[in-house]
């Protein structure tokens, strides 16, 4: 169930429970100087909990229905599934890919019940995905908790993570409609692709923005793009309709991911819910990183090549990882690139239906880049 329940602490910090949720919401203005990440002009005014108390207020007893058939569907013969599962399942999540599907078949007037099964389905892949990641990146926190791997080691996590997969298309041969089977399908087999690709280029300093955004675009990009495309689908609209609301999805995702790796080096464990530096201490080769490195001096460069290519473990390594992305504008430069992304979303709208969803779908791309969580 759905509270507003908004606290201001320390003048700038909001903690608001969506969906049962608590989330912490961070809203101020860009300076390049200090470690945090830039509000999108375009919703400085506006804070984060606004925007999701209005998406509630469009599909908040859809969003409750897709939760129950998600608790319904954890259920399994061997206990540690569903136990596992609702560890991370229960502690939230902003549940925006759902939120997606939700919106969209709501915005061409979708009257039936599949869309929260799907918008379910959706959650699942999404949950998965979480679980196998956070094994690969060895995190050990994840929305205000600890991770299941860091709970029961990373076998449990893995396995039930093929659950997940595996009960996503249980769910979907029920469903019965071939069309949304082969969208979801084809975006688990590129979303593998794209966590492949980035282990391949991980610790390689020569990566470029290129391929940093291939990454990007498969890892996380298409399952928005997949969740945005079934509202059109569902409710049979043109490939026109279908081909906006994907677009819209994928530049949606890419300027989400973008922020994500802005946040892992600009963020707080405590705003983020997950341990920021995952990503150095990996040797993610995201975009702060490419971007610093290539305008850094030959002293810098070597810092990141044995911090990153050679693994060296440098005393204060992280700390001054945040300083030089910094100092080189490599977080401003990375959240200008997110708000172009999220401006290209937006644009994506204009042919559809004027109607308070697509106003919200506007929004959640303003909040994608404004987020701080
Ligand atoms: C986390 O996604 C994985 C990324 C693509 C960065 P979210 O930030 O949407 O995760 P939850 O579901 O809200 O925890
Ligand atoms: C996660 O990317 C993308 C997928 C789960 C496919 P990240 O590794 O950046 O996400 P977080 O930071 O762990 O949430
Ligand atoms: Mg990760
Ligand atoms: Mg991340």
């Amino acid at each position: 169930m759905f509270t507003a329940t908004i606290f201001i602490f320390q003048g700038r910090v909001l903690t608001c429970s969506l969906f049962g949720v608590r989330h912490v919401l961070l809203a101020e203005t860009f300076d390049p100087s200090s470690a945090s990440v830039p509000s999108s002009a375009s919703v400085s005014a506006l804070d984060s909990g606004t925007v999701l108390k209005r998406l509630h207020a469009l599909i908040g007893t859809d969003l409750a229905e897709t939760n129950r058939i998600i608790v319904e569907q954890l259920n399994a013969r061997v206990e540690l599934i569903p136990t596992l599962g609702s560890h991370l399942i229960n502690s939230g999540g902003k549940r925006l890919r759902p939120i997606l599907t939700l919106v969209t078949a709501r915005m061409f007037g979708y009257t039936g019940r599949g869309h929260a099964l799907l918008a379910a389905v959706v959650e699942f892949i999404h949950t998965a995905t979480l679980l196998h990641d956070d094994v690969v990146d060895k995190s050990d926190r994840r929305r205000g908790q600890s991770t299941a791997n860091a709970i029961w080691g990373s076998k449990a996590p893995v396995l039930v993570g093929d659950f997940l997969f595996s009960r996503s298309f249980q769910m979907l041969v029920e469903y019965g409609d071939l069309k949304v089977l082969r969208i979801l399908a084809d975006a688990c087999a590129v979303i593998s692709e794209g966590e492949v690709m980035q282990l391949v280029v991980s610790n390689d300093l020569s990566t470029t923005e290129a391929q940093y955004l291939e990454v990007v675009s498969r890892k996380t990009a298409t399952l928005f793009a997949s969740a945005a495309r079934l509202g059109a689908v569902l409710t049979g609209r043109s490939e026109q309709e279908e081909s906006c609301l994907a677009n819209y999805g994928e530049f949606l995702g890419r300027a989400f991911q973008v922020v994500d790796d802005a946040l892992d080096y600009a963020s707080s464990n405590e705003a983020l819910g997950k341990s920021i530096g995952d990503d150095f201490q990996e040797g993610k080769i995201t975009l702060p990183v490419i971007h610093a490195y290539q305008h850094g001096n030959a002293e810098e460069r070597q810092f990141w090549s044995r911090s990153l290519e050679e693994k060296a473990r440098i005393d204060g390594g992280l700390q001054r990882a945040i300083q030089l992305i910094h100092e080189r504008g490599s977080l401003a430069y990375t959240m200008h690139l997110a708000r172009s992304l999220a401006e290209q979303a937006k644009a994506q709208l204009h042919t559809l239906p004027v109607s308070p969803e697509r106003d919200a779908l506007a929004l959640l791309a303003d909040f994608s880049v404004s987020r701080s969580f």
